[in-house]
């Protein structure tokens, strides 16, 4: 069997987000019909019809890589707070729509998030913002672009110029981490602000943007295109215990590898 290559994997990447997209960009003006999960997390129409659309096109073309998609209702080994053993060989990830809660409620902030990793290791990932018409994407050892231009290496003030980011969780145990680490990192920084997005604040990080993102509830197709990303870019991600990030890990801290090191000597 040929392995294929990151950039091969990542042309399958972007067609599924591409894919997706095109469903949200159709039901954008429509009524968001919706119901709720588990914690109270809105789940719309969209959301399942786009992660379809998706997951169609990795099937048509890897009919036998595993498929982690968020609205599959099997959560696949993720436990509630985002916990995962990625299995050996590939697995996909999918986020048919990152940031429901704005979606459903009209706000301009959401994406689609779709990534593949080999053992667990981040090969390629892509995150489509269809209102911006902004795409994101990274393959491993091949930088990371966006809209075809190459985003330049990662530069990054120190702790107390950073412009920070983070996001709400919806577990219980996400909540009560958030409440810990919020008041140690965010004083520390210039301001903070919450897009209600992981995937695009991760992007935002790699484009300089914003400078750190921080989140104590993840779940693995949350962040793993955004992570590769980060990466292609310059920066790294680690967990909030200092442990380079993984899918499947659920806290999570990305910035220029400097200002990652000073955040995470001041939460210790
Ligand atoms: C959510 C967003 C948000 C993060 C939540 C996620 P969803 O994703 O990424 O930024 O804080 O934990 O659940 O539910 O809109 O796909
Ligand atoms: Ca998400
Ligand atoms: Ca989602």
């Amino acid at each position: 069997m040929s392995v294929p290559s990151p950039e091969t994997l990542l042309v399958t990447v972007r067609e599924a987000a591409f894919a997706a997209g095109r469903v949200i960009q159709a039901q954008q003006n429509a009524p968001r019909e919706r119901r709720l999960k588990l914690n109270r997390e809105i789940v719309t129409r969209t959301d399942s019809e786009a992660q379809a659309a998706a997951i169609a096109v990795i099937r048509a073309r890897y009919p036998a890589h595993a498929i982690l998609a968020e609205e599959d209702g099997l959560n696949n080994g993720v436990d509630e707070e985002g916990r995962w053993q990625p299995p050996a060989g590939y697995s996909w990830m999918i986020d048919p729509v990152d940031g429901t809660t704005n979606y459903a409620h009209g706000l301009p902030m959401y994406c689609v998030s779709v990534a593949v990793a080999l053992d667990g290791e981040l090969i390629a990932g892509v995150v489509y913002d269809p209102n911006r018409e902004e795409v994101f994407e990274a393959s491993r050892d091949g930088g990371a672009r966006l809209n075809g231009t190459r985003l330049p290496p990662m530069e990054a003030p120190g702790l107390r110029d950073a412009v920070m980011c983070t996001d709400w969780a919806h577990s219980p145990e996400g909540r009560r981490l958030l409440f810990e680490t919020f008041p140690r990192l965010a004083p520390l920084g210039r301001t903070t602000r919450i897009f209600g997005s992981a995937a695009l604040a991760l992007c935002y990080v790699a484009a300089g943007r914003v400078h750190l993102y921080f989140n104590c509830g993840l779940k693995p197709w949350d962040a793993a295109a955004g992570v590769l990303i980060v990466r292609e870019a310059g920066g790294e991600a680690s967990a909030l215990r200092d442990e380079r990030w993984h899918p499947g890990e659920p806290t999570l801290l990305a910035a220029h590898r400097g200002l990652l090191d000073a955040a995470l000597t001041s939460l210790r």
